[in-house]
């Protein structure tokens, strides 16, 4: 079932909430005059985060807890934690040693302001906010423990890494379907699914909700890469505010099967992502509005 929620209802929906990430995530960061010796990273570290970005994965989370009828203080750090480990991605992700991309968020990326050597202390400081805050977190030992050992995983070798590690020696010609999945999954999916498992299980989901809001996020993952590549290739910079053009040397799901084909795969992990959700009622309609948002999206 696809969501009932008007264009603009959807639109009003991720401004507010955005804007309520934004706000929270504000208030997480070092204050630059509490690290007068180290103020250029902590100055780098609000600009990665404060930069721009659609919070998309913390939206996300706070609709789970609003879908399991939790309040927000039940997912705030993870939340945050989920965007600071995003966010410290990217940050890696445009070094010159590996996508060498100048524009981000719409303002010129961190090491192109602050240096390389500041962008890699900045990205590993945001990665370690994100696990101060889990560890910070008001929940029962037993759900944070396994938050955090998760985090670890989604971030290191069996997920972030692993993918961006694959992305890294993709070429142009060679890499297959089984090749390009791994990779998405890897590098994109495996942060959507940490998320909205981490949130269902935080709000005490049962297994059939846990394993219908983790479907959602492995479709809708995998979902949201492809329309990134379908965005580098087809998108406007003005529009989506970062460096295009970044995956020329390699084979992404827009070159297996064209553009249509890419487009054609979007409109099914959308439709498997909101039929994951069945067992849910209007209360998951925010889910659902997200996943149309990320069939149509431009930025
Ligand atoms: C970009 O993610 C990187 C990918 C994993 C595809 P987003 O498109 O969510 O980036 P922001 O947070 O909105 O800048
Ligand atoms: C990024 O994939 C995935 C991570 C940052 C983990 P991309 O390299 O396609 O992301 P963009 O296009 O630079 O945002
Ligand atoms: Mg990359
Ligand atoms: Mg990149
Ligand atoms: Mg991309």
């Amino acid at each position: 079932m696809s969501s009932t929620w008007s264009a603009t209802r959807l639109a009003q929906y991720l401004a507010t909430e955005k804007a309520r990430v934004d706000e929270l995530l504000r208030a997480s960061l070092p204050r630059v005059e509490d690290y007068p010796r180290a103020a250029d990273v902590a100055r780098a570290m609000q600009h990665a985060v404060m930069a721009g970005g659609k919070r998309l994965r913390a939206i996300l989370i706070f609709a789970v807890a609003e879908l399991l009828g939790a309040g927000e203080k039940r997912v705030k750090e993870l939340a945050l934690a989920v965007e600071h480990i995003h966010t410290s991605s990217l940050v890696f992700d445009d070094l010159p040693a590996m996508d060498d991309a100048d524009l981000r968020r719409g303002q010129p990326t961190v090491h192109k302001v602050f240096g390389e050597a500041t962008a890699i202390l900045c990205a590993n400081a945001l990665l370690m906010l994100a696990f101060e805050l889990l560890a910070r977190a008001e929940l029962r030992p037993r759900d944070k423990d396994l938050l955090i050992e998760q985090a670890a995983r989604c971030v290191g070798l069996p997920g972030m890494i692993g993918g961006q590690a694959a992305d890294l020696h993709l070429m142009k010609a060679g890499a297959d379907l089984a090749t390009v999945e791994y990779i998405h999954a890897h590098k994109t999916g495996v942060l959507f699914l940490y998320a909205l498992g981490g949130a269902a299980r935080a709000c005490g989901a049962n297994d059939a909700q846990v394993a219908a809001l983790e479907s959602y996020a492995r479709n809708l993952g995998l979902a949201f890469q492809i329309t990134d590549d379908l965005l580098d290739r087809t998108g406007a910079v003005e529009e989506v505010g970062k460096s295009l053009h970044k995956d020329r040397d390699k084979t992404t799901f827009v070159d297996l099967g064209g553009v249509e084909e890419a487009r054609r795969v979007v409109e099914e992990l959308v439709s498997t992502a909101q039929a994951s959700l069945a067992l849910f009622d209007q209360r998951a309609d925010a889910l659902r509005a997200v996943a149309d948002f990320v069939r149509v999206r431009r930025y």
